[in-house]
């Protein structure tokens, strides 16, 4: 069965101070009031291995915001999937719009990257979406369907472990939400693509996360459509009464 998910990206925001102090007060928000839904926390690399002992991970999973596109060696400032594992990590985001665009992630890298993630027993978020431009001329569809490629190349039982997370670019930190049509339009192209691909079951029980722009006040309706299965959060996600807020939608 397909899971509801709520994932916050933290991004580039916070030290580790104010990490650990997230990290325990939505700790102890949701073990008051158990959430509905599975919540991940995706958080700067520094504070993965200080992070993962002070959540409950029964309740919440934590994850990288990027990895490495090689396995180790003489990378400069890289980190790898095995480093983000060995933290206690279970996740990590993917093909983020902001690594595609500022850091020239292409298809093949995150192909790389996908693979590297899945070898060391993370769960990828593979993040696609269309930035503006491509959404007016109505290109939304073919851009999402070539960024699929760096995952269509899994197997079944592999694509099977990961989650996507549609994020149209022009919805990121603007205060502009796809309408719940958009979301939902877009949601059930890319499970029609990935029935095409790897048949119907696998197809119903990948979970597609919509972000940009989520808050308390917009994400029921979004979660409500049948193929928008949770949401990827970012700035909501830097504070644990708005993050809670959007994952109480699924109460
Ligand atoms: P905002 O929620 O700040 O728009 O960011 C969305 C996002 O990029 C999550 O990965």
């Amino acid at each position: 069965m397909r899971k509801n998910i709520v994932a916050g990206n933290w991004k580039m925001n916070k030290n580790l101070q104010e990490g650990i102090a997230l990290a325990k007060e939505l700790n102890e928000a949701l073990a008051a009031d158990k959430p509905n839904c599975d919540v991940v926390i995706c958080t700067p690399f520094i504070h993965l291995a200080s992070v993962t002992p002070i959540v409950d991970s029964a309740v919440i999973g934590v994850g990288a915001e990027n990895c490495a596109d090689k396995v180790s060696g003489a990378y400069t400032g890289e980190v790898s999937a095995e480093m983000v594992a060995s933290t206690g990590a279970q996740y990590v985001i993917l093909g983020h719009s902001e690594r595609r665009s500022y850091y020239g992630e292409t298809v093949e890298i995150l192909e790389e990257k996908v693979k590297l993630a899945l070898a060391n027993n993370l769960t990828p978020i593979f993040c696609i979406g269309e930035v503006l431009e491509e959404r007016q001329a109505e290109k939304q569809n073919e851009v999402v369907a070539a960024q699929l490629a760096s995952v269509f190349t899994l197997s079944a039982e592999d694509f099977g472990k990961i989650i996507l997370a549609y994020e149209p670019v022009w919805a990121i930190g603007t205060g502009l939400t796809a309408t719940p049509e958009q979301a939902q339009d877009i949601h059930a192209y890319i499970r029609s693509l990935i029935a095409e691909k790897y048949g119907n079951e696998v197809a119903d029980n990948c979970s597609i996360l919509y972000g940009g722009s989520c808050k308390p006040s917009n994400v029921k309706e979004l979660f409500a459509k049948p193929d928008v299965d949770g949401g990827l959060i970012g700035g909501a996600a830097l504070k644990v009464a708005d993050f809670k807020g959007i994952i109480d939608a699924f109460k």
